[in-house]
């Protein structure tokens, strides 16, 4: 199924076994409200922009949950990386593997790549490596197991996109490890903006303020897409 508006020449998210698995998968991650109701006391302090457990704590109990990229979100990450001929995407948080299996197919379809992700909860992580080969794109990921901030202390230069989807606490300190990395024009889509607002309010002045080397919007799209393009 397709998202509104998408067409359906020469993209691998058309391949059988690209559709199919994303299907499943979405399908699946419907099942999301069940599994954040049960953890609803541990991420309600998310909203208001503080914590009350650890990142691997966090990471461990939302285990079952996908807390995916919209279809929408989906198609404009693909676009988005066709669209600057990104061969080098960075993805904070990859849970289940839905985003990473949307800007894979765009790095295969860009003439290959990589897209480096990242999961701090193991089974998450294996169930993504999994998703990605039923997908037939594991060829184009390494997905890292552990916190962010250290495993991708060694991400080559240069990144032409980023997706952040982690801990929200997690969007600045990751930014500014891979802002170095950085090529010219390059694309960072952050999640959530709307459903994090106050605890997004400092990455996103950040993004928009002038001084910092990026211009940056937010858009209106599913919880709300912080995109920026590096002119620093
Ligand atoms: C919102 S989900 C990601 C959804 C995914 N991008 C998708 O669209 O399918 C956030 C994920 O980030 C992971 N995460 C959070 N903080 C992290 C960190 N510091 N390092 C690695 N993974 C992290 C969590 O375990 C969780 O699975």
């Amino acid at each position: 199924m397709s998202a509104p508006g998408a067409s359906s020449a020469s993209s691998s998210l058309n391949a059988p076994d690209v559709a199919r698995t994303l299907d499943r998968l979405h399908r699946r991650a419907r099942g999301d409200i069940l599994n954040i109701a049960l953890v609803a006391p541990l991420v309600v302090p998310d909203f208001f922009g503080f914590r009350k457990v650890d990142d691997v704590r966090l990471s461990h109990r939302m285990r079952k949950s996908f807390l995916p990229v919209s279809r929408e979100q989906g198609h404009l990450l693909y676009l988005v990386a066709r669209s600057i001929d990104a061969r080098r995407i960075v993805e904070f948080g990859t849970s289940f593997g839905i985003s990473t299996i949307y800007i894979a197919a765009a790095v295969k379809d860009n003439g290959g790549g990589v897209v480096v992700g990242s999961e701090l909860d193991a089974s998450k992580h294996a169930k993504a490596n999994e998703h990605l080969r039923q997908a037939g794109l594991d060829a184009f990921a390494d997905v890292r197991l552990g916190d962010a901030l250290h495993t991708f202390a060694d991400v080559e230069a240069p990144v032409d996109m980023v997706l952040l989807d982690g801990w929200k606490d997690g969007y600045l300190p990751i930014l500014k490890l891979l802002t170095p990395k950085l090529r010219p024009r390059a694309v960072v889509l952050a999640d959530n903006i709307f459903t994090f607002k106050k605890a997004l309010r400092p990455y996103v002045e950040y993004m928009q303020s002038p001084k910092n080397g990026f211009v940056s919007t937010t858009l209106n799209i599913s919880d709300g897409f912080e995109m920026s393009v590096f002119t620093g």
